[in-house]
């Protein structure tokens, strides 16, 4: 089958539009301030958001106690995500802070558990509740 001049016409202006939208894309995600994404709401409320990393927490812990690793992984990406979306539970550059910082540390955290590495994953199990505490000594009495 020979390809027809008018199929690649097609193509050639399917490509145009696409790289525009893209360009359109880029031009118009760069960030401009601390907002997030257009529209973009946490769906849980602050408290119950906590709840849910309270327990992701403990299952991590437990996860590194039993040697399920994997388990453990896929719940601090899990709480990794969640904390990306802490991000837009408050207006205020130290919260975003906190909340951007502990979600980078479960990421970091997801990596060692994956690689079977208990003395570092302690480690930054540690630190991700040290990020906890430091969110919570600025923010958690201000809310309650
Ligand atoms: C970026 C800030 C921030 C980080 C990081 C953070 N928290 Fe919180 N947390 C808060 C705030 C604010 C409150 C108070 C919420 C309220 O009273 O509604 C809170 C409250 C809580 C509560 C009480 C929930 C309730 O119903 O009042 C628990 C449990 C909790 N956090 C667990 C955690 C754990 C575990 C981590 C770390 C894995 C963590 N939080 C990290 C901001 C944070």
């Amino acid at each position: 089958m020979r390809e027809s001049p008018s199929r690649i016409t097609i193509v050639g202006a399917a490509a145009v539009v696409i790289g525009g939208a893209a360009l359109l894309g880029i031009a118009q995600t760069t960030p401009k301030t601390s907002e997030g994404p257009p529209g973009f709401k946490p769906v849980q409320p602050l408290g119950r958001m906590m709840e849910g990393q309270k327990l992701l927490y403990a299952q991590i812990k437990d996860g590194i106690t039993d040697e399920a690793w994997e388990e453990a992984a896929t719940a601090a990406w899990i709480l990794a995500e969640i904390a990306n979306a802490n991000r837009y539970q408050k207006d205020h550059p130290d919260y975003r802070r906190f909340a951007g910082t502990m979600s980078q540390q479960c990421v970091d955290l997801a990596n060692a558990l994956h690689h079977r590495d208990a003395k570092l994953s302690k480690d930054r199990t540690i630190a991700v509740g040290r990020t906890c505490g430091a969110c919570h000594d600025q923010f958690q009495k201000e809310v309650k």
